[in-house]
Formats: structure tokens, sequence, C-alpha cells
């Protein structure tokens, strides 16, 4: 018997809260947290650990990795890999077509494409295009990314910006049509390069000490 008294919404919040318990509890021999409202369709794979938050939906056939966080009104397609760690903000539909490596992060509300010339009237579900985003890469809020090119590991998408072109590892890029402003580090700081006495351009994370080399218009991180 409950002894619970209390208003009509406290009642209503007490009901939620349990109902979520008890959705929590099930999950917890999935090993992983799923809100109420979410769906999680039937042959999706979800990491231990993972959370998914309200409204979310996650769809037949997607992988997500240990301790992805799915933000709330998201959607994970059909066919769609997350790697382990991966957070997901709000309101981002992630298409079949797009693969994900560990440690990605999905600002609020971009958008991923997967067909460049869609017609209403045209099915072209055998042409989607891939879109690979590299471990580590951050996509700002509300940035798009036209289908078919690759974000490469550790890349920064500026917020808004529209992605049209591959884009390095560790690239900075901002703007419609995004072009790259800079480079950014594993931890997400600037990286600002001068010449070492031997002649090789070199810029160490301001946060975390590591250093990296631009060589050839590419950077890479040197090991400690
Ligand atoms: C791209 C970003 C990392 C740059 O930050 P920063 O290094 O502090 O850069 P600054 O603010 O000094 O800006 C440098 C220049 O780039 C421009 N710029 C910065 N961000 C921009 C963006 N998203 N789009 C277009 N231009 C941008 C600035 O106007 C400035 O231009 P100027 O030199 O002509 O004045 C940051 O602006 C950004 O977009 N972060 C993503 C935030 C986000 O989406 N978070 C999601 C989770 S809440």
């Amino acid at each position: 018997m409950s002894v619970f008294k209390g208003t009509d919404s406290q009642t209503h919040f007490l009901k939620h809260y349990q109902k979520q318990r008890i959705v929590y509890i099930c999950c917890m021999e999935e090993k992983y947290f799923a809100h109420p409202t979410a769906v999680i369709d039937e042959g999706c794979t979800i990491g231990e650990g993972c959370k998914i938050w309200h409204f979310s939906h996650i769809m037949e056939g997607a992988v997500l990795g240990e301790k992805c966080n799915i933000g709330q009104n998201v959607v994970i397609s059909p066919g769609v890999t997350l790697g382990k760690n991966c957070k997901v903000q709000n309101n981002v539909s992630v298409y079949t077509g797009v693969i994900c490596a560990d440690d990605v992060f999905l600002g609020p509300s971009c958008v991923f494409t997967n067909v460049v010339n869609p017609r209403s009237a045209v099915s072209r579900k055998d042409s989607y295009r891939r879109t690979m985003v590299g471990k580590g890469a951050t996509i700002g809020a509300n940035a798009t990314i036209v289908c078919g090119h690759n974000i490469g590991e550790y890349a920064f998408i500026g917020a808004g910006a529209v992605i049209t072109k591959d884009v390095l590892p560790y690239a900075l890029v901002v703007g419609n049509p995004a072009r790259q402003i800079g480079w950014m580090s594993e931890r997400g700081c600037r990286l600002l390069f001068k010449k070492e006495k031997g002649g090789d351009m070199i810029a160490v994370c301001p946060e975390t000490g590591q250093r990296y080399k631009l060589y050839n218009k590419m950077v890479y991180r040197l090991e400690e």
C-alpha cells in the first residue's frame, strides 16, 4: 500500500519516477540506461554504460559502443555505428551511412545528410553516401555535414559550419562553406605553431603540454 500523500502533481512525479526506476533496473540487466520515453528497436546493439535520454530512437542495426551518451530527441538510424564514449547532443539525427569512431562529440542540432541530390519523387536508398567521423572529432552546434566527406581524427568543426570537403585531422574549420582557420589539439585547444631551432614547426597544447608537429600541411602528435 502506498503511504505517499501529496498533491496531484507530486503523485504524478512519483509515478513517473517509479516508472523511470523500473526501466532503469530493467536496463541494468542490459547494462545500459534508457529513459522510458526512448524507443529502442530490436536488432540494435547498445554497449555497456550507454545512456539514452528522452524521446530518442535507436533503430534496428545501429551499433553503439560502450559509454555513449545519447541526448534528447536523437535518432540513430539503421546501420549507423558509434564508437566508444561518443556524445550525441540534443536534436541530432545520425543517418544511415554515418560511421563515428571513438570519442566523437556531435554538438546540439548538428545535421548529417546521406543523399546529395534528394528528390521527394525519386528513391535513392541505394545511393546513400558515407560520412566517416574520426576518433576524437568534434562537430559544433548546428553544423551541417554534406554527405560523402570525411572528418579527420580530432578535427574541430565550428558552430554553424557547412562541410563540403574532407576535413584534415586536427584541423579547425568554420563558416559556410567551411574553411580551415587553424589547428586544434586532442584536448580542444588552439595550436600555434612556431619554428624550432632544427627548423621543425612545433606547437604545444597549453592544457596538456603535448607536442604537435606540422609537416607537409598535416599535423601529427609527437610521442612523449
Ligand atoms: C570555432 C571555435 C572553437 C573558435 O573558438 P576560438 O578559438 O575561441 O576563436 P575566436 O572566438 O577567437 O574566433 C576566431 C575567429 O573565428 C571566427 N569564428 C569563431 N567561431 C566561428 C564560427 N563557429 N563560425 C564562423 N566564424 C567563427 C571569429 O569571429 C573570429 O573571427 P575574426 O578573427 O575575424 O574576429 C568556437 O567559436 C566554436 O564554434 N565552438 C563550438 C561551440 C559549440 O558548438 N559547442 C557545442 C556544445 S555546447
